[in-house]
């Protein structure tokens, strides 16, 4: 019949493709290295690395918020007026998130099948507090970004915020974020956040040298204080703006707020 012939073809066909990973798994010249541990862990790094990018030129545009409306609204203006190039940029955030996240459930699934019985005492001598808790801190950043536009981007928590217009007729950005901020809760939601993003970026940033095989003592002295400055800067940077509205150094302009 042809539809038992169909479906034996396509088993066979799936035997066959899973024998050949099988077979090259370790090869890194075959071309499904990104199959392999190590194919997985570069895209993890590359991915990550993508992801720290735009997370260093969004806090850059962000900072802007200590110089006043004028900066932050001309700046959200220009982002909104390169059209189809955001899309590309947006499109490939998202992708990187996909890869990011796609290759850490792989990696850990693979970490755990190699221990199928699990330590009867977890020893903690090497891992630091942000290795054991990369999919924790994970799991959470991926929350505060889904949170995170739905509040100022897609405007789905506070649709009264899509009325907030300067001056020139631009959307007021600045006003937005001060208003944001002015509520504790939500001030403290991002700064837990991006405290646990630092910690993140940090340990990622760490081990993905010593994925690339640095695991020298040059590495531990150099790389690790390294990168523990740019998680801690990064969460500084994005915390002093929640920060710097409850201490009243960032505030509504005269005659600002909702109308
Ligand atoms: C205090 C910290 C932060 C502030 C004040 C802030 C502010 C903003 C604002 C105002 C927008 C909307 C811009 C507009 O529509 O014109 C935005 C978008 C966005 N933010 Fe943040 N942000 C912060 C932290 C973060 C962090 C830590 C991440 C990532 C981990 C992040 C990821 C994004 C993304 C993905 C978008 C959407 C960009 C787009 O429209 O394509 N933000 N942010």
């Amino acid at each position: 019949m042809a539809g038992d012939e169909t479906s034996k073809n396509a088993t066979m066909a799936m035997r066959f493709f899973k024998k050949t990973i099988a077979m090259k798994k370790n090869d890194k010249t075959n071309p499904l290295f990104f199959w392999t541990s190590t194919g997985k862990k570069v895209l993890m790094g590359g991915s990550g690395l993508a992801l720290v990018g735009f997370v260093v030129g969004h806090l850059v545009g962000n900072l802007q918020m200590f110089l006043g409306p004028e900066a932050v609204n001309r700046y959200a203006a220009f982002l909104k007026s390169t059209g189809e190039l955001l899309w590309v940029v947006r499109g490939g955030l998202v992708a990187m998130v996909a890869i990011h996240i796609a290759t850490a459930v792989s990696l850990s699934r693979e970490n755990a099948a190699a221990r199928p019985v699990g330590y009867a005492v977890k020893s903690y001598k090497e891992a630091t507090y942000a290795s054991r808790t990369m999919v924790y801190s994970g799991l959470v950043i991926f929350a505060f970004v889904v949170y995170h536009l739905c509040h100022f981007t897609l405007l789905v928590t506070h649709p009264e915020y899509r009325h907030l217009v300067d001056a020139q007729g631009r959307h007021d950005v600045y006003s937005m974020v001060v208003l944001g901020f002015m509520r504790p809760g939500i001030s403290v939601w991002y700064t837990v956040s991006v405290l646990l993003l630092g910690m993140h970026l940090s340990h990622g940033l760490y081990s993905m040298f010593q994925s690339l095989g640095l695991q020298s003592e040059t590495l531990r002295r150099r790389v690790r204080p390294a990168a523990v400055a740019v998680g801690g800067l990064l969460f500084l940077g994005f915390a002093s703006i929640p920060a710097g509205v409850l201490l009243g150094l960032i505030r509504l302009p005269a005659g600002g707020g909702l109308p």
